[in-house]
């Protein structure tokens, strides 16, 4: 419990984390209920049965599988303004959390007729109350499904313009199903945003169930500064050795490792390795009301199985706060 109070006191910055992997069990069905969403037949049908289901996924795309179900309840902007809303109120609150940077996926709701700037218009919003309010930073990324073709992540871009120009688009990311779907396909749709803006940041999911080539490639063809999970870098000690000196952060997600089966148990994690290397990484809950722990949980299963002492956690918040995407005053602040 001190230990718990210890981690949550740290001015924790979370890089991963998909908005609609914090949709609660309990706010999916009440929101398909006022939507007058059908859940398919095979679904769960009540709130003890999915957090039941949601144990025991078998890999990444049983996961995803139940993902995009739960994201067809989402239809109005006030559907995402409080799914958001609710996912800060109870980090900021709950877990000390200093600053996030939140991806979403417009993709899912796009492909049911919802026009994109619902979603954005609702999720900042959120943002916009969770800075003045609860005293967070924020930040947007828009992430592409990597299963659904280049065309269709160019044809998003071409929606989401006027966000992804005035700056409510931070950055531009890529999740979903990773292993047919290596990052070189994408690179047009990288290049397209950074022609729009420039300024704007760049990541995406790699080195998750993919191989350390899905980091490397990520990096050298999208042209990304950041790697999301990338814990299969421990395959390549060349890839070690560049992320350190290119300051490349890894958003590491120790729960979302475990439930996905990833690795069978967190200090299978090769947080030490990374630490080795001196790679910089930050802890992430990922999809926490799937994986059933919010960032403050993972910091305390990571304590739990690695015993960090106090330089160890000071050297990780340091370098999750130095690798995010905010201003340095922001950084000052938080340092
Ligand atoms: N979408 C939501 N969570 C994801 C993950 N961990 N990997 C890939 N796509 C995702
Ligand atoms: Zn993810």
């Amino acid at each position: 419990e001190t230990m718990r109070s210890f981690l949550k006191a740290l001015p924790k910055c979370e890089h991963h984390v998909h908005l609609e992997g914090t949709l609660e069990p309990e706010l999916l069905f009440s929101l398909a209920k006022r939507n007058n969403i059908t859940l398919p037949d095979h679904f769960p049908k009540s709130k003890a049965e999915l957090t039941e289901r949601y144990n025991n996924f078998s890999d990444l795309q049983d996961f995803l599988n139940f993902y995009y179900i739960g994201c067809a309840v989402l239809l109005s902007e006030d559907d995402f303004f409080d799914l958001a809303w609710s996912y800060f109120e109870r980090v900021a609150v709950n877990d000390g959390l200093a600053h996030s940077e939140a991806f979403f996926d417009p993709q899912s709701h796009t492909e049911r007729g919802i026009d994109i700037s619902v979603v954005i218009k609702g999720f900042k919003r959120a943002c916009v109350k969770a800075e003045k309010e609860l005293g967070i930073s924020t930040k947007l990324i828009m992430c592409l499904l990597r299963h659904l073709p280049n065309e269709h992540g160019l044809q998003t871009i071409d929606q989401a313009k006027e966000f992804i120009v005035n700056g409510d688009i931070h950055a531009l990311g890529l999740d979903s199903a990773e292993k047919p779907f290596p990052p070189e396909l994408f690179a047009e749709c990288y290049a397209k945003v950074k022609e729009l803006n420039p300024e704007i940041n760049l990541t995406a999911h790699g080195g998750e169930e993919g191989d350390h080539t899905y980091v490397s490639n990520s990096l050298d063809l999208l042209k990304t500064t950041r790697v999301d999970h990338g814990v299969n870098s421990v395959q390549s000690e060349e890839l070690l050795k560049r992320l350190s000196e290119e300051r490349v952060l890894l958003s590491v997600c120790p729960m979302s490792n475990i439930k996905l089966q990833v690795f069978q148990n967190i200090h299978e994690i090769p947080l030490n390795t990374f630490l080795e290397f001196d790679v910089p990484f930050s802890l992430n809950s990922d999809d926490p009301a799937y994986f059933g722990g919010y960032i403050l949980d993972n910091y305390v299963a990571v304590h739990e199985n690695f015993g960090f002492k106090l330089p160890v956690w000071e050297k990780i918040v340091k370098n999750s706060i130095h690798g995010s995407w905010c201003h340095q005053e922001r950084k000052d602040e938080m340092l």
